[in-house]
């Protein structure tokens, strides 16, 4: 396998290719003065099984079009095979058309990296499994909330209530209850879609005393979070911690999430970030070394 680490991964490509004693090819990256961008792998990849990794993060649109030049410049150099290993995908929340004459956003994403010739994607914790069902190409969705639950529990947390924020991210908290035992509770969440206000519904919830981590695929302004977190503050909870796969962290979330009460932010290296103190790379290179 040849890994090729685009601009927004370098070091979680470097420590796949580590994990899995894989060949590395640089890029060379260059912004035009007008914006284009120029992409160039800087190695013949031999009839290999290429992997490109290459979270979609912020900025979405940029680091898309890099992986699908990167995809496809690859392709012209005859591999045996070309993985996309995308940790963050981007636009999978819009899963469906809300409103009339909205595109299905993941359904165009996932267009153009079958066109250009993707074989198979590996990711974490896609958004929804809607998003998972416009993909015609294999795609292989990882889980880091297994990650969460260990790190929690080697940080001596113990009999934690786990809370998903919303409907959505009952499976995520399942699978952290699984990897460390406890209960889970979830919120009742309302957004609207053209003011992005959140409306949570209360509940009362076994958390006097208690540590509480509430988790989530994405934290992005915040919003979500510290609603959640001011509900179970003024419940009386001990300690809360803020636990999401992809820290999008736009503008002043941290703080928000912060001053709401919670104790951590904790995140993974599918987006490099100050609160990425969990990584991915085992997580990926075993799933590709299981291939
Ligand atoms: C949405 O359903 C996602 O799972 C997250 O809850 C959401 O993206 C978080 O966004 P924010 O931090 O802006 O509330």
């Amino acid at each position: 396998m040849i890994v090729i680490p685009g601009t927004s991964s370098q070091i979680l490509g470097l420590k796949i290719a580590d994990r899995i004693g894989a060949k590395v090819i640089p890029i060379t990256f260059k912004e035009h003065p007008d914006g284009e961008i120029y992409v160039r792998i800087e190695d013949g990849v031999d009839g290999d099984h290429v992997v490109i990794v290459q979270s979609t993060c912020s900025p979405q649109n940029r680091n898309l079009l890099e992986l699908l030049f990167l995809v496809d410049a690859a392709k012209d150099m005859g591999p045996s095979k070309v993985t996309a290993v995308v940790p963050y995908l981007a636009y999978a929340r819009q899963d469906k058309r809300f409103k009339k004459g909205e595109a299905i956003n993941i359904k165009t994403v996932s267009n153009l990296l079958e066109k250009v010739g993707v074989d198979e994607i590996y990711t974490v914790d896609i958004h929804s499994k809607k998003a998972i069902e416009q993909f015609r190409i294999p795609l292989v969705d990882l889980s880091a909330m297994p990650l969460i639950g260990k790190l929690l529990r080697d940080m001596g947390v113990e009999n934690p209530l786990i809370v998903a924020p919303d409907d959505g991210a009952i499976h995520l908290a399942e699978k952290v209850v699984s990897s460390i035992g406890g209960e889970f509770v979830s919120f009742d969440k309302f957004r609207d879609r053209d003011t992005g206000e959140i409306t949570m519904k209360g509940k009362a919830m076994p958390v006097r005393g208690r540590e509480v981590a509430i988790v989530d695929d994405i934290i992005s302004t915040g919003g979500t979070m510290a609603k959640a977190i001011e509900m179970i503050k003024s419940q009386g909870a001990k300690r809360i911690f803020a636990a999401c796969t992809h820290p999008l962290l736009i503008g002043n979330a941290r703080f928000r999430i912060l001053k709401a009460g919670a104790e951590l932010i904790i995140g993974t290296d599918s987006i490099p970030s100050d609160v990425s103190c969990i990584s991915v790379a085992d997580l990926i290179a075993e799933a590709l070394k299981g291939k």
